[in-house]
C-alpha cells in the first residue's frame, strides 16, 4: 500500500487511483477510532490554516469539514459567500487569493460551476478539496460512502451497488460510480429517463428504470434526491408520481428476496425518494454515512498536510 496520496489535490475521485482510495481508508479506520475516545483530537494539522469557502449551500459536508479540521488541531476560517463581497462583483480568484495571502496552507471549496476546483489548482499554491462543484464530483462523499459500505459489506469487489434517482443532476453519482468501480465493485444506476444521463452505460455502469429488479440486483441501494433547485425545466410530471414509481418504501424492500443495505447522502426528502419507515429502519446507515464522514475528511486533510511536508 503506498505510503502518501499520488496527488496534491482531491478535485475528484477521476483522479485518484486504488492505492490512494485505501489508503484513505486505512487513515481513516484510524482516525475513527480517536473521534470515539472521550478525548477526540489528536495535533497533526497543528500548524496547518484550513479556509473552508462556501459558495452554495451546506450542512452535512461544511460542518463535517469543520469538525475533521478542529479534531485534528487545524486553524479555520469560514467563508459563506451569500455574506462576502462576491456579492459586490469580486472574482473566484481574487476572493481566494485575498484569503490566501492571509497564509492559509488549505482550501476547502464548494461551488456551483463544475471545474471551479480546477481552475483554481492551476494558480494557486494551497492544496484544494473538492466539498462539491455543481452537478460534476464530490470526492469525499464518495469516500465516505465506500467506507460506510465497506465497514457493512466487506470488501467491494465483486459486490453490486445501484445508485438510485436522479443521476443527472448528481455530482455524489458520478463520484460514486469512479470510486465503486476503481474499488471493483459492480454498479447500476436506475431512475426515470429524463433523470439519467445520455450515454451513461460507456463509463461502464448498468441503467435500470426498473426499481424491484434493481433492489432483487444489488447488495447495496445508495438513494439520491430529486434535485429541484437545479431543474430550470421539469424533468418529471409531479414527486408524486415520482414516489409512486420510483420511491423507495418499506413493503418494496420487504417483498424482496434479500435484505438490502440502505444509503442516502442526504439531504432526504422524505416522502419523495424515499420513506421515512425506510431512512430510519435498521437496514438504512445513513447516519453512520455521516459519522464516518469525519473520519474520512480527516484522513483526506491529513495526508494531504503530510504531502506538504
Ligand atoms: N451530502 C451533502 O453534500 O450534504 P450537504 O449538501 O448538506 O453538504
Amino acid at each position: 500500500m503506498a505510503k502518501e496520496l499520488s496527488t496534491k489535490h482531491v478535485l475528484g475521485i477521476k483522479y485518484l487511483n486504488e492505492s490512494d482510495i485505501n489508503l484513505i481508508f486505512q487513515t481513516a479506520e484510524q482516525f475513527k477510532e480517536v473521534i470515539n475516545r472521550p478525548i477526540k483530537k489528536v495535533p497533526s494539522l497543528r500548524d496547518v490554516t484550513v479556509a473552508n469557502l462556501f459558495f452554495e449551500n451546506s450542512t452535512r459536508t461544511r460542518i463535517s469539514f469543520e469538525l475533521a479540521e478542529k479534531r485534528l488541531s487545524a486553524d479555520t476560517v469560514n467563508f459563506s459567500a451569500a455574506s462576502s463581497s462576491v456579492k459586490k462583483g469580486e472574482t473566484l480568484l481574487d476572493t481566494v487569493n485575498n484569503i490566501l495571502s492571509m497564509k492559509v496552507d488549505m482550501v476547502v471549496m464548494r461551488h456551483p460551476a463544475p471545474g471551479a476546483h480546477h481552475f483554481l489548482a492551476q494558480h494557486i499554491e494551497a492544496n484544494i478539496v473538492n466539498a462539491g462543484d455543481g452537478t460534476h464530483e464530490h470526492p469525499t462523499q464518495a469516500l465516505l460512502d465506500a467506507f460506510s459500505m465497506r465497514e457493512k459489506i466487506g470488501d467491494l469487489r465483486g459486490k453490486n451497488i445501484a445508485i438510485f434517482g436522479d443521476i443527472v443532476h448528481s455530482r455524489v453519482a458520478l463520484s460514486n460510480i469512479f470510486c465503486l468501480q476503481k474499488l471493483g465493485a459492480n454498479v447500476k444506476v436506475c431512475g426515470p429517463p429524463t433523470l439519467i444521463p445520455q450515454h451513461i452505460e460507456k463509463l461502464g455502469v448498468g441503467v435500470s428504470h426498473n426499481v424491484r429488479d434493481t433492489l432483487e440486483w444489488c447488495d447495496v441501494a445508495n438513494v439520491l434526491r430529486i434535485q429541484l433547485e437545479r431543474q430550470d425545466i421539469k424533468f418529471i410530471p409531479s414527486l408524486r408520481e415520482y414516489s409512486r414509481y420510483y420511491g423507495i418504501n418499506k413493503k418494496l424492500l420487504d417483498s424482496l428476496d434479500s435484505e438490502v443495505l440502505v444509503m442516502h447522502p442526504g439531504p432526504i426528502n422524505r416522502g419523495v425518494e424515499i420513506t421515512s419507515d425506510v431512512a430510519d429502519s435498521d437496514q438504512s446507515i445513513i447516519l453512520e454515512q455521516v459519522e464516518n464522514g469525519v473520519a474520512v475528511r480527516m484522513a483526506v486533510l491529513y495526508l494531504l498536510a503530510a504531502k506538504r511536508k
